[in-house]
């Protein structure tokens, strides 16, 4: 199973969210083998978008969500609340909302302890800076996120958590990372969720890749068995770039028969 999630940002209007998932929609008509396909509106497009995803494979996700079930909590959004507009995924940990809104590893950990006690599935995103990269701490910035968000986390049958490895200097940046180098850093991250997760598969936890994604680079990620999917910003709302993703990725579901 490959997966992909395409994350609309603050970039599109309900409008233009439901052409969008029109087309997103579209892309899957006539394929065999379709990846599991998420897609995450902004939250004033969610319950129109559900109108055109509603009997189709393809599931709704959010950008973000709060901790606390219901509250005093003026301009957050609750797991509940999410339920009643068809989402069953949160995008969690962002470096958006890390760098731009002071999320930290506390916060994010207490999203994630909720989002699963709600029966959702949480997208926890982690990923190192370039001055990180560069001082060749990739690894110590990724072991400290992962553990914090995942601390105190049991799946139980089938739940599931996905890791998305979004290093900051690729996203939006068009500085693609390797395929070699995602490839390291997904080895490191399932090492580490076999010592967390003893007896876990890694179906219950995929790993996916994020960061100047497209339509030409896709499918060099995909066909690799260490990457189970791609979380993709700017091309999932362009959607000839999205569409030439979701073929890369049904091309590698036929040639792996799966
Ligand atoms: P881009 O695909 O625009 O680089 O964004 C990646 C991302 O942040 C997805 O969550």
């Amino acid at each position: 199973m490959k997966t992909l999630i395409a994350n609309w940002k603050m970039n599109v209007g309900i409008r233009e969210s439901v052409a969008l998932a029109r087309g997103t929609l579209l892309t899957l008509r006539g394929r065999k083998l379709i990846p599991e396909l998420v897609i995450c509106p902004s939250f004033i497009a969610l319950s129109e978008v559900r109108k055109i995803v509603a009997r189709s494979s393809v599931s709704l996700g959010a950008q973000n969500v709060f901790w606390e079930p219901s509250g005093a909590y003026t301009g957050e959004t609750s797991t509940r609340m999410l339920q009643e507009v068809g989402v069953s995924y949160v995008i969690l940990g962002h470096s958006e909302r890390r760098q731009e809104l002071g999320e930290t590893d506390e916060m994010i950990h207490k999203k994630v302890l909720h989002v699963l006690s709600e029966q959702m599935t949480p997208i926890v995103c982690i990923g190192e800076s370039k001055q990180q990269h560069e001082a060749g701490q990739t690894q110590e910035v990724i072991r400290t996120q992962l553990i914090s968000a995942l601390s105190q986390v049991y799946l139980r049958g089938s739940e599931r958590v996905l890791i998305a490895y979004e290093p900051l200097w690729a996203i939006g940046s068009g500085v693609v990372a390797s395929v070699g180098e995602v490839i390291e850093v997904h080895q490191f991250i399932r090492s580490l969720l076999q010592e967390l997760f003893a007896g876990v598969s890694s179906q219950q936890i995929p790993l996916l890749y994020g960061g100047s994604v497209d339509g030409e680079n896709a499918y060099g990620f995909l066909r690799e068995e260490l990457i189970d999917g791609l979380l993709v910003g700017g091309a999932s709302v362009k959607i000839n770039q999205f569409k030439d993703i979701v073929e890369a990725c049904g091309e590698v579901l036929e040639a792996q028969g799966i």
